[in-house]
C-alpha cells in the first residue's frame, strides 16, 4: 500500500521521562496512522535515534541538545512534504523542545507531555536503567541525577499511569483532528 502524504504535514512531539511510555505510544500512533489509515509517517524514536543518526553522542547537556536539534532538523524537513513525524525522546530540556517547535512551524507542532510519576517509572524500570542510576553506577540519568523539565502548556498531556494506551493515543488523535492537522475519522 502506498502511504498518502498530507497536503500539511506535522509532527507529534513526544517528551516525558525514559520509561514514561514514550515508545508505546508512537508504535500505536504509527499503527493507527500508517497501518489504518494509509498516512506516510516517520518515527524518531530516541533510542533509535542514537544507533545512527546521533551515533557517539552521550547525555551531557550539549549531547541531549544536539540530538534534539536533529531530530527537530528532519521533522522540519518532512514535514514540509506532508509526512506525519512522530519524535519520541526524552527530550528535557524545554528551550530546545521551543527550538524545535519554531524550526517545523508552531502550526505544525503538537507536544505531548507523556507524563507518568517518577516512582511509576521507576518501578516499571523495564529496561533495568533506574536501578543502575540509582545506585550511581549511570550517572547524569533523568529524573534521578539530571533534570527534566516539564512542558509549560503542552497541547496535549497524557497521564500513562492512570490512562490505556489506547485512551493516550485517542487523545492526541483528537487534538489532531480539532487543530485541522488530520482529517475527522
Ligand atoms: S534525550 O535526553 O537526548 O532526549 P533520548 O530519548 O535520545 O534522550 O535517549 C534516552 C534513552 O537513552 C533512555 O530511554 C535510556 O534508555 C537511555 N539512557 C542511557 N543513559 C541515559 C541517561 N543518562 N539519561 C537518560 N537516558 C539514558
Amino acid at each position: 500500500m502506498e502511504a498518502k502524504t498530507l497536503k500539511k504535514g506535522f509532527t507529534i512531539w513526544l517528551t516525558g521521562l525514559s520509561g514514561a511510555g514514550k515508545s508505546t505510544i508512537a508504535q500505536a500512533l504509527y499503527e493507527e496512522l500508517h497501518n489504518h489509515r494509509g498516512l506516510a509517517v516517520e518515527v524518531w524514536d530516541g533510542d533509535v535515534v542514537r544507533t545512527h543518526l546521533s551515533k557517539g553522542l552521550g547525555f551531557s547537556k550539549e549531547d541531549r541538545d544536539t540530538n534534539i536539534r536533529r531530530i527537530g532538523f528532519v521533522c522540519a524537513k518532512l514535514s514540509q512534504y506532508g509526512v506525519i513525524n512522530i519524535a519520541a525522546a526524552i527530550s528535557p530540556y524545554r528551550e530546545v523542545r521551543d527550538e524545535c517547535r519554531s524550526m517545523i512551524g508552531p502550526d505544525r507542532f503538537v507536544e505531548v507531555y507523556v507524563n507518568a510519576p517518577l516512582e511509576t517509572a521507576i518501578e516499571r524500570d523495564v529496561k533495568g536503567l533506574y536501578a543502575k542510576a540509582l545506585s550511581g553506577e549511570i550517572p547524569n540519568f533523568t529524573g534521578i541525577s539530571d533534570p527534566y523539565e516539564p512542558p509549560l502548556s503542552p497541547e496535549v498531556e497524557v497521564r500513562t499511569d492512570l490512562e490505556t494506551v489506547e485512551e493516550s493515543v485517542g487523545k492526541i488523535i483528537a487534538y489532531c483532528e480539532s487543530a485541522g492537522l488530520l482529517p475527522a475519522s
